[in-house]
């Protein structure tokens, strides 16, 4: 996987873009499939690094997997059969790994010690320490973040508040709320995803402004057969590229089409984009559809974003930004702090590429104001090693007036292993190069 590539700038893309399968969805998978009883069969698990630092995670607790065909095979030991690991569980990159992990782990009869990469080890871990301490798990943290060091303890169950919307903190919450002595309920302050909801079976619910979700230890966990949809937050690079270029159509089929996730489609909607769903319906608990985006016809104009839509788009920021930053009036994005505390600071990093590129943004501390329509042009930018802002700076090098040099490429393993070639394939080829 090359670690500096080259994007020329395009006038005209079609085609059929394959989708990776949903990150977010598989990791839920893997990890419920683990703790129930039985064999379950996953059906698509993605390639990519992040699930496959959830799988490494498992098969290190003694969860066996096979893979035959487009199917993983995970014979699932129960809630107490985890057995302890030889040595530290290592999570990559993958802060769902690690959170929901931390959920499950605080809850067995052994230690274990959990680790990332120097980016997941400056993440915020205290957000889910405290809620599980409260439990009555015994927790260490470095200065609030990794190597998490977990003694495994008998749990109660307990009702807490999120202070802000997080479906990785909630997860864990529940996740650890399975093991508990009693019933444990999560309240959170605006819609974050809900597929832990979803895959459990729990109900929300909706107390104006407040929603709480609770969940009942001795719920049955059978095993199943799971279906991972195509991911939409893999989708959302190829939307705006398809809103971007001045000819273009794209499709993408069976794409996930929660709306806990899917709000950039209204945005970019909003924006003018021409984007059509068709062939909706629900597969394993989750509603996909096919996707279809055409250039639109007199090009994209600003939106502003901000509120309880943010964490129903929390991945799709940089690449909104890149939209907005080809879009005609002033975009400002605000009310996402979180954004900070991601793979990167990607609220600094997307301000970074795109002032790079000829935009015009400004910081703010929980947004970005970006003034449209000016041209990008072609620059050297470096993806810091998070895959959303390699992806995003290679869509905007796509309406550049040169090439675009992206260096850390390679990170895109994380979510989208076969993006190079996705993007080059839309051009007819030859638009994506890296040095020999
Ligand atoms: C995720 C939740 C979000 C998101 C992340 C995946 C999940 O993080 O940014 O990419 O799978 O639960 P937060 O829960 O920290 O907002």
């Amino acid at each position: 996987m090359p670690s500096i590539v080259t994007v020329e700038p395009v006038v005209a893309i079609a085609g059929r873009i394959t989708i990776p399968p949903d990150k977010s969805i598989a990791h839920r998978a893997a990890i419920l499939a683990a703790l129930s009883e039985g064999e379950n069969q996953i059906v698509g698990y993605p390639d990519a690094a992040d699930p496959q630092s959830t799988l490494a995670v498992l098969g290190a607790l003694g969860v066996e997997v096979e893979e035959r065909e487009d199917s993983l095979f995970v014979q699932g030991v129960g809630r107490q059969g985890l057995r302890a690991s030889d040595g530290p569980l290592d999570c990559g990159n993958s802060g769902t790994t690690m959170r929901l992990m931390a959920g499950v782990l605080a809850g067995q009869s052994f230690p274990s010690a959990l680790i990332g990469d120097d980016s997941l080890s400056q993440r915020p871990m205290e957000r889910i320490a405290e809620p599980l301490r409260r439990m009555g798990a015994s927790i260490e943290l470095d200065d609030g973040h990794a190597p998490i060091r977990i003694q495994g303890n008998s749990l109660s169950g307990i009702t807490y508040t999120l202070p802000t919307a997080s479906a990785q903190v909630k997860s864990c919450i529940l996740l650890a709320g399975l093991m508990a002595d009693g019933p444990t309920t999560v309240i959170e302050p605006s819609p974050s995803r809900d597929h832990t909801e979803r895959m459990l079976g729990l109900t929300t619910l909706d107390l104006g402004g407040e929603r709480r979700i609770a969940i009942d230890p001795a719920m049955d966990l059978p095993p199943r057969i799971w279906i991972v949809p195509r991911d939409f937050s893999a989708a959302a690079f190829f939307l705006v590229a398809g809103s971007i270029v001045p000819t273009a159509t794209l499709v993408m089929r069976q794409v996930g089409l929660n709306p806990s996730r899917a709000a950039l489609l209204d945005v970019l909607s909003a924006m003018g984009a021409r984007i059509e769903v068709t062939n909706e319906r629900t597969r394993a608990y989750e509603p996909i559809g096919d996707i279809r985006v055409n250039a639109p016809e007199s090009g994209l104009h600003a939106v502003d974003v901000a509120g309880d839509l943010i964490p129903n788009l929390i991945d799709e920021i940089p690449i909104l930004a890149v939209a907005a930053a080809c879009a005609e009036g002033t975009t400002t994005i605000r009310d996402a702090a979180e954004l900070r505390v991601k793979e990167t600071d990607r609220l600094a990093a997307t301000a970074q590429f795109l002032r790079a590129m000829g935009a015009q943004v400004e910081e703010l501390d929980d947004g970005l104001v970006i003034e449209g329509g000016r041209p990008l042009q072609g620059a050297t930018v470096d993806s810091q090693g998070d895959h959303r802002i390699a992806m995003a700076e290679a869509v905007a090098a796509l309406t550049a007036s040169g090439p675009t040099t992206i260096h850390n490429a390679d990170c895109i393993e994380v979510s989208f292993p076969t993006f190079w070639e996705e993007l080059d394939g839309m051009a007819g080829g030859g638009i994506v190069s890296s040095p020999a």
